[in-house]
């Protein structure tokens, strides 16, 4: 676990940048295991993969159940699993459900957003050992109403402080969520822990994407998501050629049969 950590470490000294995107299950998680150095099973799945209306509702033992199946899938990236609301509300309940995350997921690490006071919490869970990302900006679990941060000096200097005050808790690296261009080239530049940026520019030392989106699958494509395929599309076309095999009894053929003819 160290190992990995470290590697991400090099990557931002040696400005070579750290590539990662979320996972829900071991099928994604094994094709994303080559090319990423982080895979998050992010709590994004509550809406992503449940259909919720936002992050909140979604449980530890759903995170826990889709992080046994996303850890099956991995072989060499480092895998962070996200914490969900409520479960790192207490010093006590953090350190408990951390715990908890690591055993029944053999994880690498987890993430916890900082709502510029769980400072703390972050460095309870490193002193357990535990190894935390942090994650500011527009923080889903804690932000009712989606806005871009550091659009102005006052924002960008309270997004740095933040920003340091999670690297000085003890995270290994930190989860810049929409933030200005200008705000996170402040930030990278004033943190020696990595910075991963989703909507925030490439002024960062990665960049994460919530994999359905990339895949044209979710059907939430802002404009810092990049399409690279229309999976959607493709997944229809297969389909419909299935359904329509099936009713005039083109598929199966007695090659796909088991037994006999
Ligand atoms: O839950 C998630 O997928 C995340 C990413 C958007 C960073 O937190």
């Amino acid at each position: 676990m160290l190992r990995k950590i470290n590697k991400i470490f090099h990557k931002k000294k040696q400005k070579k940048k750290i590539v990662c995107l979320t996972a829900y299950s071991r099928n994604f998680a094994k094709i994303l295991d080559k090319y990423c150095d982080i895979i998050l099973v992010g709590d994004s799945m509550a809406n992503v993969f449940y259909g919720m209306k936002n992050t909140h509702d979604i449980s530890l033992d759903t995170m826990i159940q889709h992080s046994k199946s996303v850890k099956k899938g991995i072989t060499k990236a480092l895998l962070v699993v996200d914490m969900p609301k409520g479960s790192y509300s207490t010093l006590k309940n953090a350190k408990e459900n951390a715990k908890k995350i690591i055993k029944k997921t053999k994880c690498d690490a987890v993430k916890i957003e900082s709502n510029n006071k769980n400072f703390k919490i972050i460095n309870e869970l490193i002193k357990a050992k535990i190894p935390v990302m942090g994650h500011i900006g527009f923080t889903p679990q804690f932000k009712k109403t989606f806005q871009v941060e550091g659009k102005n000096k006052i924002e960008v200097n309270k997004l740095v402080k933040e920003a340091q005050l999670v690297q000085r808790a003890g995270a290994f690296s930190i989860i810049l969520e929409c933030v200005t261009p200008h705000a996170a080239q402040k930030i990278t530049n004033s943190i020696n822990i990595p910075t991963i940026g989703i909507g925030s520019s490439s002024y960062c030392d990665g960049q994460i994407l919530v994999t359905d989106d990339l895949l044209g699958l979710s059907g939430f494509y802002p404009k810092f998501v990049k399409k690279y395929v229309n999976l959607n599309r493709v997944i229809e076309k297969a389909v419909k050629k299935y359904s329509k095999e099936v009713k005039r009894k083109i598929f199966p053929k007695t090659k796909n049969f088991l037994y006999g003819k």
